[in-house]
């Protein structure tokens, strides 16, 4: 029997997805949001950004106690990680979230399916469920959210809790002797730091001669130099060319940066060397739906596909791999068809990384601004001279403020430093405002306060920092 149709089938529940499938339904459409795993909330929820900052958070804690409690007077004798209590505890944050994703879907009228989405047509869904069977869901317009999956490099098998990627990295029930890790990317940075502190030793290889590619330079350096001494180890310019797992050693072949061939041993090892778009089975090429050089979906400024009535969003499309980009473009692209104007200003759209210190950037880098001949006005200021992060003895890093030379418009801001994912917020806000580093200089900043760093690289722009 065929069921009565919807106004929009979402394929893939992750934040794209899922927040898409919210608004949507706000707007007075009828939703069906398909998903293949057990719960909603993909990725991000599941095994990405969420588990891994619960992670960071409690290793980052179990680090402060170990290493800084002493500076403030705490003394602690017989501190002892419980791994297995940590990863309960992330454990238990993940389904709190998952779960929660299930009620608004409730809340919302949103009906949540479990099954593998296919489109037959552009008004066609098929469900393939659990147990094999097949149901066909019917709708007005298709939204893919299927989000993206880990790439695999040539000349490596993974295996088990050996040889693995990010997801079971945030499983391991015991802490690695020696964990290597593959790209020195976001990825690399944040488990990387998680195991570091619960008492890895971790080696991270990278190919290019620098880590954090995208971020700006300064920021990256500033980054690699914390990152070392907190006792990660950086291999760069070199490139891994083959792992194999004997025993429970894991033998890694690289080419160092001189070319040389070169060997290490160790007893885990990580491979995080990008992600791809996750479009395979989606019937795609069978109704239409073109896909770029490198797989992802092609769309215009209204996420529609190659074919009327399908769209996309998120990391399928090109862009940024995050889930705040993909949770706005879920939303413009669905108020767009009730007539509102939605749009997304990819300029203002932070990124961040959640090591300690964070990392955190909007807008342009100066190695951007240069290629493209923009001239501009650059203020830094440094966390060391700021009260707030001395009294919480994290004064590492610095803000800084591109502004234009002639405007004054904030170009592109980036943070190294205590909270700075946080921080990054206002400067985000400033953009997306069309402010001038002068408007942020003039607002009042709660003292004392991380923020008022902000507004001293706003002062600095105009070369007049006042605690400097
Ligand atoms: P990435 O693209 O950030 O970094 C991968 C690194 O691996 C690059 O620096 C690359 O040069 C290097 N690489 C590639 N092949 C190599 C080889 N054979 N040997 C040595 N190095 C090699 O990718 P990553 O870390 O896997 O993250 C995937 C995506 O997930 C990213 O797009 C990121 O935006 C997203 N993500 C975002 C997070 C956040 O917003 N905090 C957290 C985690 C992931």
């Amino acid at each position: 029997m065929a069921s009565e149709p919807f106004d929009l089938i979402i394929i893939g529940s992750g934040p794209g997805g899922y927040i898409a499938a919210i608004r949507a339904a706000q707007l007075g459409m009828k939703v069906a949001c398909i998903e293949k795993d057990p719960t909603f909330g993909g990725t991000c929820l599941n095994v990405g950004c969420i588990p891994s900052k619960a992670l960071l958070e409690s290793s980052e804690l179990y680090a402060e106690a170990k290493h800084n409690f002493k500076a403030h007077g705490i003394q602690i004798d017989g501190l002892k990680l419980d791994l297995a209590a940590m990863m309960a505890r992330k454990d238990k944050v993940v389904k709190s979230l998952t779960t929660g994703v299930a009620g608004l879907f409730k809340k919302h009228a949103v009906t949540g399916v479990r099954g593998i989405g296919r489109i037959v047509d552009p008004t066609t869904v098929e469900v393939t469920k659990a147990d094999g069977s097949l149901e066909q869901l019917h709708t007005a317009r298709i939204l893919i959210a299927t989000g993206s999956e880990v790439v695999i490099p040539r000349g490596f098998t993974l295996s088990g809790d050996r040889i693995f990627t990010s997801t079971e990295a945030l499983e391991l029930n015991e802490v690695p002797k020696h964990l290597v890790i593959i790209g020195a990317g976001v990825i690399g940075l944040e488990l990387g730091s998680v195991w570091n502190r619960l008492g890895a030793q971790v080696t991270v290889i990278e190919l290019l001669p620098r880590i954090l590619n995208g971020f700006d330079g300064e920021l990256a350096e500033t980054g690699r130099k914390l990152f070392s001494r907190q006792g990660l180890k950086f291999l760069l310019g070199a490139k891994v060319t083959r792992a194999e797992l004997q025993g429970e050693t894991v033998t890694v072949d690289f080419e160092d940066v001189e070319g040389k061939a070169q060997r290490l041993e160790c007893d885990r090892l990580l491979v995080c060397v990008g992600r791809k778009p996750c479009t395979r089975g989606l019937g795609l090429e069978a109704v239409g739906v073109k896909l770029d050089r490198i797989g992802r979906i092609e769309v215009n400024a209204h996420y529609e596909s190659s074919v009327p009535g399908i769209y996309a969003i998120g990391d399928v499309i090109p862009g940024a791999m995050l889930a705040h980009k993909a949770e706005e473009e879920g939303v413009a692209c669905v108020e767009q068809w009730k007539g509102i104007a939605a749009h997304v200003n990819y300029q203002a759209i932070p990124n961040v990384v959640y090591t300690w210190p964070e990392v955190a950037s909007v807008g342009a880098t100066e190695e951007e601004l240069k290629a493209s001949g923009i001239e501009y006005r650059k203020g830094s200021f440094p966390f060391a001279a700021n009260g707030r992060a001395k009294g919480m003895g994290h004064t590492d890093g610095f803000v800084k403020i591109l502004a234009d030379k002639k405007t004054d418009h904030i170009l592109g801001a980036h943070i190294i430093g205590p909270r700075a994912g946080d921080l990054i917020a206002e400067l985000a806000v400033a953009m997306e405002f069309g402010a001038s580093a002068e408007d942020i200089a003039r607002s009042s900043h709660a003292h004392p306060t991380l923020a008022e760093v902000v507004k001293e690289a706003a002062l600095a722009v105009d070369g007049r920092p006042l605690n400097l």
